[in-house]
């Protein structure tokens, strides 16, 4: 039987204290087949929302760290023939220090036809990863952001948009995965880990760089949000733990649509989400017990066959950014065993509309932009 996303979303997307309170919450919200005041007792207080309001204002605890690019972006060059030249993309990936974040910057700063802003938590790691995947330092910028605090996220934008680059497309790839956790983490909120990180962290960055996207004179402009085959219970992949991790990305996939409803028309921005394959060598499974973290690879490989490197899976989200074919919005891109790019079909949970609308009103009360 399918595991419901309902038993385990709602306490994985309230804020629990970390005294075991739920503290934030939606008043009279029924989601993942839940209602939030029945089950979790949830009081949208004043004094909640106040506090989440206060974050972009009370900026200086989190102190980020930053590399300010010296050269300006150029927009449409002349060349002397009189020909326009397209100036560089630039580009935003969360989570670019490891795995498939920096498989992409790296993909894609090989073109040469585009600047990568990664955006990550830890700055030296994310340092040393740009160099040894041997991406040139004029391809790529460093900035802090740590999307399991909403403080930082407010500290990030601040930072980017005095960076005065512009933002052509956003990448929202960063992630944490538990599944051996009995007992729940939180974020600087108090919003489970995973869900508050995975989504609720992506949710507020995506919504106040929806702005910067939409001033982006680039012929294409995208905001890609990485999914995954687990949020969609049509898999088998979809019907096993942990829940949090798979309500995160039921999320993710649910707020991706919402957005293409929500901006497409009127912005033209392409919204898109992917399941880029099974990588199963990334620091995802950092937290999985040794034997899963030997095993599932070659399970992966040679049974499943469901496989992909790093490298593939970087390529194919670099495709799902730059790819003149791949503007269509809304869609959840999959690749078929020839590495073919397809539109895949969403679970019915993770395309229903309803729900979508539901997470989108509930996530803005949490990050506080209602
Ligand atoms: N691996 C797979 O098989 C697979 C399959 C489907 C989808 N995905 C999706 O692919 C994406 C990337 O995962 P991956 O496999 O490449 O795993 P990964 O190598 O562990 O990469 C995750 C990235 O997220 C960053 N991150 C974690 N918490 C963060 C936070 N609070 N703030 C900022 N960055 C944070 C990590 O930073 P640090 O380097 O500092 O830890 C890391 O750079 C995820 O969205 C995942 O759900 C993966």
């Amino acid at each position: 039987m399918a595991l419901q996303a309902a038993s385990l979303l709602p306490p994985a997307f309230s804020s629990i204290t970390k005294e075991g309170k739920y503290n934030v919450s939606v008043k009279d919200s029924t989601l993942f087949g839940l209602s939030f005041s029945d089950h979790l007792k949830a009081h949208f207080t004043t004094s909640a929302l106040t506090c989440k309001r206060g974050y972009s204002k009370e900026m200086g605890l989190v102190r980020a760290q930053q590399t300010m690019e010296t050269t300006t972006p150029v927009v449409m060059k002349g060349t002397r023939e009189g020909k326009k030249t397209l100036r560089k993309g630039s580009v935003i990936i969360t989570g670019a220090s490891s795995g498939l974040g920096l498989a992409t910057a790296k993909s894609l700063a090989e073109t040469g036809k585009w600047h990568i802003i990664m955006a990550c938590r830890d700055f030296l790691k994310a340092e040393r990863a740009a160099k040894s995947a041997g991406i040139a330092k004029e391809n790529y910028t460093i900035m802090h952001l740590d999307l399991a605090s909403l403080e930082s996220v407010h500290q990030f934008v601040d930072n980017f948009r005095r960076s005065g680059r512009p933002l052509d497309v956003l990448v929202c790839n960063a992630a944490v995965y538990l599944p051996t956790a009995n007992q729940p983490t939180f974020t600087a909120e108090g919003f489970e880990l995973s869900v508050g990180t995975n989504h609720l962290g992506h949710f507020l960055l995506s919504r106040l760089l929806i702005e910067d996207l939409k001033n982006s004179d680039y012929p294409s402009k995208r905001l890609i949000i990485v999914g995954s085959i687990t949020g969609n219970t049509n898999t088998l992949a979809g019907n096993v733990p942990p829940k949090a991790y798979k309500d995160s990305k039921v999320c993710n996939m649910l707020i991706m649509q919402e957005f293409h409803r929500r901006y497409h028309e009127e912005t033209g921005i392409t919204f898109a989400s992917l399941y880029p394959g099974c990588i199963a060598t990334t620091g995802l499974f950092r937290e999985h017990i040794p034997l899963f973290r030997l095993l599932f690879p070659p399970f992966q490989r040679f049974i499943t066959k469901g496989y992909v490197s790093e490298h593939e899976a970087g390529h194919r989200l670099a495709q799902v950014v730059s790819e003149p074919s791949l503007t269509k919005s809304g869609v959840y891109w999959s690749w078929n065993k020839n590495s073919s790019s397809f539109e895949n079909r969403l679970s019915q949970e993770a395309s229903d509309a309803d729900k979508a609308r539901k997470v989108w009103e509930i996530s803005e009360k949490l990050v506080g932009l209602a």
